[in-house]
């Protein structure tokens, strides 16, 4: 008898923010174009929280809508997961005000910090709590409300951003085993190239953290645009080898949207057909820890998947971190 446990994905959802910021309202805001903006990242507008809105109200929205997807109570959910570096607070974990706001109360909550690649940790971290039989019922949330730490007057880094959040619900399963492969990795020697310094230990809040805006993103943009390219690639490849998988085995390419040209590089670098991959990126920017499960759930929305056709997510973000899964949807 196998007695392997595998693991089922029940539903996906997402939730953005009503508010559209065009690249002709930052026109108004900070030196830059249309056209810099377009030709340079492929973003044309994102989406920004509304005043009093908080990254547990946005994963909320998302999660209710996994949670209808995939048919199950909120009592059924034994885990919550989220992935983000814009939490409501320091303190407690977001997942413990989304699990409070789902009135999910069978549930251990915790959150996830790995950028931009924190999704595809949540599945990694999703599926070994299920195979190792310790939960059942798992909901992964990525979210992120990045517009909170902008810098709204450097151009560097404002023209990029975007929030929003997608949900996704993982059951452990006797027949089914949608979770191919996972792969992640991470290089902390290049903490310093994308961080929020400021409000942690090394630099707690003050006036002068306050006055210098170390609370808000700062990224070395050309150094992370190189190995953004490498280490999607490379994650991309490892992820189709560790399931045993080939391109023409793969219908849907979500790759991390945080700018059209690392899309194209990364696509041609790991040999990826362009057709196959699914790009949002000119209507939401960069929604970090949300990017590929918004894209997940738009696709399958949008009918690009069909059921039981195979996805792979490839990511990369702050930490450094990277990472890519394969998954089958059956929905
Ligand atoms: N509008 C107009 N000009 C601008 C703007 C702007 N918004 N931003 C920068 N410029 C200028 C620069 O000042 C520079 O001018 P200079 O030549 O006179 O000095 C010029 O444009 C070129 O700037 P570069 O930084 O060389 O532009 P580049 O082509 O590298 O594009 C970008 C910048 C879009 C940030 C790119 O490097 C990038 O996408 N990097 C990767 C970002 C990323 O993937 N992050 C992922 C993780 S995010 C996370 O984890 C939360």
């Amino acid at each position: 008898m196998n007695n392997k446990i595998g693991v089922k994905i029940l539903g996906t959802g997402s939730y953005v923010p009503e508010k559209v910021l065009t690249n002709f309202d930052l026109e108004k805001m900070v030196e830059t174009s249309d056209e810099w903006i377009t030709t340079r990242t492929g973003i044309r507008e994102r989406r920004i929280i509304s005043e009093g809105q908080t990254s547990s109200d946005l994963a909320y929205n998302a999660s209710l809508k996994a949670i209808e997807n995939a048919k199950i109570s909120v009592n059924d959910i034994d885990l919550i997961l989220v992935a983000t570096v814009t939490p409501d607070m320091p303190l407690p974990a977001t997942a413990c005000f989304l699990q409070q706001k789902l009135q999910a109360f069978n549930s251990a909550a915790f959150d996830i910090s790995a950028a931009c690649t924190g999704f595809i940790y949540g599945v990694a971290t999703a599926k070994a709590f299920i195979e190792s039989g310790i939960y059942k019922t798992v909901l992964v949330v990525g979210v992120e409300a990045l517009s909170r730490v902008t810098d709204w007057t450097d151009r560097n880094t404002c023209v990029l951003f975007g929030d929003g959040a997608g949900a996704m619900v993982f059951q452990a399963s006797e027949t089914d085993n949608d979770i191919l492969s996972v792969y992640l990795g991470a290089d902390g020697n290049h903490t310093a190239l994308l961080d929020i310094p400021a409000g942690g230990t090394a630099n707690p809040a003050s006036h002068e953290t306050v006055d210098k805006k170390m609370h808000a993103i700062k990224m070395a943009g050309k150094d992370v645009f190189k190995i953004a390219v490498t280490k999607m690639a490379e994650s991309a490849e490892k992820a189709m080898k560790i399931a045993g998988k080939t391109d023409k085995d793969i219908e849907l390419y979500i790759p991390h949207q945080a700018n059209l040209r690392i899309i194209d590089a990364v696509a041609k670098k790991a040999g990826i057909n362009k057709d196959k991959v699914y790009i949002n990126v000119h209507k939401y920017g960069n929604m970090s820890a949300a990017t590929t499960i918004v894209a997940l759930d738009e696709a399958r929305q949008e009918g690009r998947i069909s059921k039981g056709g195979l996805v792979e997510l490839v990511a990369f973000g702050g930490g450094l971190t990277w990472g890519g899964c394969i998954l089958r949807i059956g929905l």
